[in-house]
Formats: C-alpha cells, structure tokens, sequence
C-alpha cells in the first residue's frame, strides 16, 4: 500500500496587519475582551488587489520549491475555501491557470475550518490508489471580504491568510497514519452567509440587510467544538494505537485559544506541545491548520519522525483529524 506524505509546505500572508486597537474604533469593544475571550491580538487583512486565488499561486509555489516539484508535476489541485474569487468557476481552476499546473484535476471544497483535513483526506484516497502521484493541498481565506465591520461578534475573530502543502508517495511507516472526517447538518445554522446563493440570491433588500456578511452563534458553537475535537482526536490516535503521550506535536484549528486549551486538557497533552499562532494570526478557518504546519517546518520545530496530530471544527458542522508521522 502507498503511504501519503507532505513532500512540501509554504504560505502567503497579506502585509497589512489589524491589531484589536484597530477594531475598538470600529466597534464596541476592546484589546481587553478580544485577547481574554479569543487569545488574538491582531489578524491579517488582504489589499484589494489580493485574492484567494492569488495568495494561494503564491503559498503553492512556495511549497512546490520546498518539494523540489514544478507545478506540471501535480495530478490533482484541491483548494479548501469559503471565500473564493467567485461563484463560478472554482477558486482551483484559476489557481492552476496561475500556477502552469497543465490540465490536472483542480477542484474547490467547502468544509470551512475542517477543509484542509477533509483536502488531505480526499487527496490521500487518490495517491494511495495509485490515481495520483501529487497533489497541491491548500487551505485558503479572505475572510475579510465576508465580515461585517459592524458586528463584534464576528469582526474581531477571523483573518486572511493562505497556505498549501505537497502530498506525494514516502516510504512506509511515514506519512499519514490515520484520519477521520465528519460532517453534521443539524448545526448547519450556527455558522453561515444566508444570501447570496441559491436560497436567497443577492438583491438590493439582501445587501441592505447585511445578509452577505458571516453569521455566527458563537457560544452554542465553542460547545460543539470542544466535544468534537476531543473525541475525534482521540479516535484517531486510538485507530493508530498512538497514545496522546507519544504525540510530538498538537495543530489544533485556531479557532480560540480557550478552545485549544480546552481539548488539550482533555486530551492529557503537554501544554508546550501544543502549537499556536491564533495572537498573531487569528481565525483563518481552512488556512489556519496549514500556516501552523508551514511556520513549524520553516522553524526547525517539526523534525523528520515526529508524529504531528492536527484537529478541525467549523461550519457545516464538519470536524476532523488527522496523524501525521513526518
Ligand atoms: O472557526 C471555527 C468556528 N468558530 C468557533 O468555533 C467559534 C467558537 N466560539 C467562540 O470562540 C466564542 O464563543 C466567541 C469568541 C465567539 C465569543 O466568546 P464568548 O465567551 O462565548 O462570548 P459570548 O458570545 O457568550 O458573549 C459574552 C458577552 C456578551 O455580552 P453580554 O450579553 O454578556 O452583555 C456579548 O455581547 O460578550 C459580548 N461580546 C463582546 N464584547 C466585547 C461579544 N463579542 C464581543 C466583542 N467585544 N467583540
């Protein structure tokens, strides 16, 4: 059986940073509640001449260089967004006609926070069966273009930010070793942009109503969130008889850091083995996972061998994990 590895990993962050003192002049709030409730101290934000699709080019390139792969090398492109360029078509299409990636299957996925674990999931089906040899991962959000810059309850939380890995067959007993990926509907309303689709396509009345911006239930989520992230997790590692113990690194989803705190608890896992980024770069939802996993291999604090585990809950709601051994 072919083992799935990340050959490679690279991001792109826009320059412009928003620190929570930027947000108190917009809205009702403060650095004070921002950094207790979340752990964010300041988020990225996107130029008006960034798109999901051009810091993904930039973040795949990145990776394809550290892989020592050219972008004719990859047989399948899968970008994992919420926010991409347009409707149609998908944000993959443009980003392989940026990168001179031929004629290779390019497709988008909508699993929001989740979407970088469902993208390698999906991706290592098509190596393990022979019916890829690389694939380009990425995680990719321009969250800001979706936030409504007069509700506090979303405004402060999320960030731009994008960041992909290269997949490719490794040697036996390396590689990933176990993941799950879940969805459930029911919860489908705690997170969401009710128009601008099918159900209530965009109109005068739709915009005056801010019905394009995220929704967010944010106290019914964290809830959720918490308890699915524990149990997957724990499966995952139960599935490659791992014990949390053994685990070199924790990527949790930056999605709060009381949530990452909550599931490290519960979990019985160190706190210095836990990753997180979140003051630095919020809540990039698909990206967040993969600009941990980019900055921890550019810093020398992922080591060939170590077994990396990474756990997602977002919207939909779709939670998952994945083990890696690097
Ligand atoms: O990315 C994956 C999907 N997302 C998540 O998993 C998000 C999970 N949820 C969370 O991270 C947290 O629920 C939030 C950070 C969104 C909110 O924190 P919380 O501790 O759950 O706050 P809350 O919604 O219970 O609100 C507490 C109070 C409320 O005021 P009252 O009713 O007690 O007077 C809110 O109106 O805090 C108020 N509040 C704020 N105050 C200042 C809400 N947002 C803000 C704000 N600044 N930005």
């Amino acid at each position: 059986m072919i083992q799935t590895g990340i050959l490679g990993t690279g991001r792109a962050l826009p320059e412009k940073v928003v620190t929570n003192f930027d947000l108190e002049k917009l809205v009702d709030t403060s650095d004070k509640w921002i950094t207790e409730r979340t752990g964010i101290k300041e988020r990225r934000q996107a130029s008006p001449e960034e798109t999901t699709s051009t810091l993904s080019a930039q973040a795949g390139r990145n990776a394809l260089e550290m892989a020592g792969l050219s972008p004719l090398d990859l047989d399948l492109i899968i970008c994992s967004t919420i926010s991409p360029d347009m409707p149609l078509p998908s944000t993959a299409s443009l980003i392989q006609r940026e990168l001179g990636a031929g004629t290779c299957c390019a497709f988008d996925m909508a699993a929001a926070c989740s979407g970088f674990l469902f993208g390698l999931t999906v991706a290592d089906q098509f190596i393990k069966t022979g019916k890829a040899k690389y694939a380009l991962v990425i995680g990719a959000e321009l969250l800001s273009r979706y936030l409504d810059y007069q509700d506090r309850a979303t405004c402060v939380i999320f960030g731009d930010g994008v960041a992909a890995s290269v997949l490719g067959p490794v040697n036996t007993g390396a590689g990933i070793l176990a993941s799950e990926v879940h969805t459930n509907g029911t919860f489908a309303d705690h997170l969401f942009i009710p128009a601008g689709g099918t159900a209530r396509p965009a109109s005068c009345e739709t915009v005056q109503a801010r019905d394009h911006f995220i929704k967010m239930r944010g106290n019914e989520l964290f809830k959720v969130a918490v308890r699915s992230l524990e149990e997957v997790s724990a499966r995952v590692l139960e599935q490659a008889g791992i014990s949390p113990g053994e685990i070199d690194l924790f990527i949790p989803h930056q999605a709060n850091q009381r949530i990452t705190e909550a599931v490290r608890e519960r979990l019985n896992i160190p706190v210095e083995k836990v990753y997180s980024n979140i003051s630095r770069i919020g809540n990039t939802s698909s990206a967040s996972i993969p600009i941990c996993l980019d900055e921890c291999v550019r810093s020398g604090r992922i080591k060939k061998g170590d077994l990396i585990l990474m756990s997602a809950f977002g919207a939909g709601v779709t939670w998952g994990s994945v083990l890696i051994r690097w």
